[in-house]
């Protein structure tokens, strides 16, 4: 008599996890019963995971993504602008390794600007699920969007989640270490949460935001998962679609214009020094292709300000990870030519916000609630307080970067504005021109409690 646990709905209603757990379905010992249940409640369970993104035109283009547990006859897309639908549309349907999961893509496109969609997701024998968005309108106007990274799953991240949806962001910015499927962060991991399903349970947690606006990923170094793709990113390239526009045809880098804001997502596992699996794999593509970027957005009438998102800190003085010379060698020169207004990191679970920076040094203080113009220079900002569990904020008097080497070079932290160690999300409010040509981004960071960490106001005239 084995002590497998009583084979009865209660016991077989848990997921895959706890299914491994008890041994039930896994390795060889597959059991008939419990395999026989879940191919039939693979097809009645509904979609899951629904979660959508912008295609590089959100005024015409949105990625609709959900998941069912294995593969399901006939999933499908139902589109409308009233809930009455009218148009049917068929998914890309994705496995990748480890999961049963099976991960359904839509990007569609000639969407009509500023403009509610209902959709359904569907497939033969399963109950439907709904949800709705709204396209980017094509007139500049004010807009709220949140930033963060380093979420994972974890019961901040939830209502992290929930504040984000609170505070009525029309889209998310989420710099790397999206559901800490590598383990180890360095895509060296030889057991991975993949094998539990953390994805899958990454994607149930954003759901109640993530199925009625954008959320724009950005690998960290957690998303290099060992045995998962050449540069162990199929995992996350599996379940979210990007515009698909950036260096070398990857879907790692990207950019996208919302109003008056250009955004870049940029790849730090490339530049950094201190995981270095990926380092250097689009080298001088990648940076081409941002100068070429950085330009074009700068050169645009109908662009104020350009932030720049990527996981891997330029500046920040937490000691867990502090600041990386890999970052700063590969773009820092850039962000300074064409004048980034902000630039966004994770890596660090923490807050943190500098001074205005130009050529390594803060040139103009910017404390909490002041008001700053960047044209003088750059606000680097870590908003590692996603949700993973938080480094200890102590304000050292010499932090340090990592050199091309690998060593920690210690050096002051002059640069450092505001620092937190409590999860938070960092929302900011982009302004159209005023009558003297001044657009404005306001910085509002949130603790998950709801108290306030940061305000800062962001000025840029033409
Ligand atoms: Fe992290
Ligand atoms: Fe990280």
């Amino acid at each position: 008599m084995t002590d497998r646990p009583h084979i009865g709905p209660t016991a077989l209603a848990p997921s895959r996890r706890t299914l491994l757990k008890a041994g039930l379905i896994g390795g060889a010992g597959v059991v008939a019963g419990p395999m026989l249940w879940t191919q039939a409640a693979r097809s009645a369970a509904p979609a899951t995971g629904v979660h959508l993104s912008y295609g590089a035109d959100p005024v015409k283009q949105m990625n609709v993504s959900w998941s069912t547990a294995g593969s399901v006859q006939a999933p499908r897309l139902d589109l409308g602008v009233t809930p009455d639908y009218g148009l049917t549309l068929r998914p890309e349907s994705l496995s990748t390794i480890r999961v049963d999961s099976v991960y359904h893509h839509v990007d569609l496109s000639d969407l009509r600007a500023g403009t509610r969609y209902y959709y359904r997701l569907s497939h033969d024998g399963g109950s439907p699920t709904r949800g709705s968005f709204t396209t980017a309108p094509k007139a500049t106007r004010s807009f709220r969007f949140a930033a963060f990274g380093d979420m994972g799953v974890a019961e901040d991240a939830a209502r992290n989640v929930n504040l984000i949806r609170q505070q009525g962001a029309e889209f998310a910015f989420v710099v790397g270490d999206i559901a800490y499927a590598d383990t180890g962060g360095q895509g060296k991991s030889r057991k991975t949460q993949q094998d539990f399903g953390v994805w899958d349970e990454l994607l149930t947690q954003i759901q109640p935001s993530a199925n009625g606006i954008p959320w724009m990923t950005v690998v960290g170094n957690h998303e290099m998962e060992n045995g998962n793709g050449e540069l162990g990113y199929d995992g996350h390239r599996a379940r979210f679609r990007h515009p698909g526009n950036g260096a070398g045809g990857g879907q790692e880098t990207y950019s996208f214009v919302r109003g008056n804001v250009a955004f870049i997502a940029l790849d730090g596992n490339d530049a950094t020094y201190e995981y270095t699996r990926n380092a250097g794999y689009l080298g001088d593509t990648l940076d081409g292709w941002l100068e070429q970027q950085l330009a074009d957005f700068r050169g645009r009438n109908d662009i104020d300000f350009i932030l720049v998102g990527f996981h891997q800190c330029a500046y920040c003085t937490n000691i867990a990870h502090a600041s990386d010379g890999g970052i700063r060698d590969r773009w820092e020169a850039l962000f300074d030519r064409y004048q980034v207004d902000v630039v966004i990191n994770g890596h660090n679970h923490c807050y943190e916000r500098t001074h205005l920076m130009r050529d390594g040094k803060p040139v103009q203080e910017a404390p909490r609630g002041s008001t700053v113009s960047t044209n003088q220079g750059t606000i680097y900002i870590t908003a590692g307080g996603g949700g993973g569990s938080t480094y200890p904020d102590v304000l050292p008097v010499l932090s340090y970067y990592t050199d091309a080497h690998g060593l920690k070079i210690p050096e002051p932290t002059t640069y450092r504005a505001v620092g937190d160690a409590t999860h938070s999300v960092a929302f900011f409010d982009a302004h159209p021109r005023d009558a003297q040509g001044q657009a404005r981004l306001d910085l509002e960071v949130i603790a998950t409690d709801g108290s306030e960490v940061d305000t800062l106001t962001i000025a840029r005239t033409r």
